[in-house]
């Protein structure tokens, strides 16, 4: 027979874990991001929309690397769906998931830029559910960079979880082409128009462009703004400090319109992975790309690549991020934040990153599963002038990149720069920047 000392000692040992444990349940609701989230989320169960346009060859494995991981990362039984739109930069996929979402048919996520796509599209107008809580409970604000983590917040608080930097002002060149031809990778505009012009006397086109998606224009436009206004100039184009209309802007749209007299004539049917493979084939010798194309090489085992930065540009990183986040609305929203914790790890932002040639929005990432391409853009990332890019989202309003795109379209045709001076210098009224 037990005494009832023990009998007493059981039952108050029973009452103190009960109160512990309806304790630790009352916490994980206070700090969890959506009601039923837990710190282990076993047991999710139903699907997982992740909507993207991430479809070319390094953008889809590394899509792959973090489907894969999801299940490791978040237990259950989730079923992945991928909704994915094909076309580069997103020009087709932000159509899509703007119907979607007028429609009251959010994704669980989706892929957006970090910066003004994400801001004014999407957060302003009070479509997606802040994420301060994950960002704490994850720690995110001791491994994102500062300025990361201003971007992707609106009123102090974040509303995407960014899972790469990419860099858009890249010169990729085929070597053997410029060895061949006793060439160096142009660091200047006069330069880059003197080895175009000692390709294009040797049969070869100086520069691969494939704007069947006339995005890849506006990249190269940018690229050409930056390297010509210099970064404070150039960043002044967006706050309305640098005059649209002044003889700086003229000279660089004549700059822009010079490289275009050096691309590949059938550039309006290509996309810009077609561009790159004319590049692989020897066909061209440069092109300008953003840092997936790097990925694109890769993911076609072509090795033999090079890279600069673009005239002008040394020293300056044209900065773009995807993130993903939390619509409103989004079913299984457990699922989705899953998903999210995963994208801001570090063991997803590894496993993606490589393959799909960016490198990770946090800082604390292993360099060594990078090649030699990204791991030079990781040392960059720290050391360069970081500016947003324009045809992804970063540096202007949707409205107002649709007017540049606009012009552009105009522009890669008649070659008019007063003309497209003009449009763009409208651009910046209509998009009520400048006055
Ligand atoms: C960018 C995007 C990259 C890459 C590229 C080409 O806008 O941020 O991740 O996918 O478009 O599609």
């Amino acid at each position: 027979m037990r005494s009832w000392r023990f009998w007493l000692l059981i039952a108050l040992s029973l009452v103190l874990l009960l109160t512990l444990a309806v304790a630790c349940g009352e916490d994980e609701e206070e700090e969890g991001v959506t009601p039923g989230a837990t710190e282990s989320p076993a047991g999710l169960t139903g699907e997982l929309e992740i909507f993207s346009w991430w479809t070319t060859g390094g953008e889809a494995a590394g899509l792959e690397a973090l489907f894969a991981l999801y299940p490791d990362k978040c237990p259950g039984d989730v079923e992945i769906v991928n909704a994915t739109v094909a076309g580069g930069a997103g020009f087709n996929a932000r159509e899509v998931l703007t119907t979607r979402m007028l429609g009251g048919d959010p994704p669980g996520s989706f892929q957006v830029h970090m910066g003004h796509e994400l801001t004014d599209t999407w957060v302003t107008t009070d479509n997606m559910e802040p994420l301060d809580s994950l960002f704490d409970q994850e720690g995110w604000s001791d491994v994102f960079p500062q300025g990361v983590l201003d971007i992707v917040s609106y009123q102090g608080k974040p509303y995407s979880v960014p899972v790469n930097i990419h860099r858009a002002n890249v010169l990729w060149y085929n070597k053997t082409v410029f060895e061949d031809n006793n060439l160096e990778p142009p660091t200047t505009f006069d330069e880059f128009f003197e080895v175009a012009d000692a390709l294009e006397a040797a049969g070869i086109t100086p520069l691969a462009l494939g704007d069947v998606e006339v995005w890849t224009s506006v990249h190269l436009m940018e690229t050409v703004l930056l390297g010509s206004l210099g970064a404070d100039a150039y960043n002044g184009l967006w706050t309305g400090e640098t005059d649209w209309s002044g003889p700086e802007v003229t000279a660089a749209l004549e700059n822009f319109s010079k490289m275009l007299s050096y691309v590949n004539s059938d550039h309006s049917s290509l996309s810009w992975d077609q561009a790159n493979d004319l590049v692989i084939s020897g066909d061209a010798a440069m092109t300008v790309m953003g840092d997936w194309a790097n990925a694109d090489y890769e993911a076609k085992n072509f090795t033999d690549y090079g890279w600069a930065p673009t005239p002008g540009t040394d020293g300056m990183y044209d900065a773009l991020s995807d993130t993903f986040g939390l619509p409103k609305g989004a079913p299984n929203p457990d699922a989705v934040t899953c998903w999210l914790r995963l994208v801001g790890s570090k063991e997803g932002q590894e496993a993606f990153n490589p393959l799909k040639g960016s490198v990770c929005a946090r800082t604390d990432c292993d360099s060594s599963l990078f090649n030699p391409y990204l791991q030079s853009a990781i040392e960059d990332w720290k050391s360069d002038t970081i500016v947003p890019s324009l045809a992804h989202g970063a540096a202007a309003s949707q409205g107002w990149v649709t007017e540049i795109v606009d012009a552009a379209t105009a522009f890669v045709t008649d070659k008019d720069v007063a003309a497209f001076q003009g449009r763009l210098a409208d651009a910046c009224v209509g998009a009520e920047v400048c006055s």
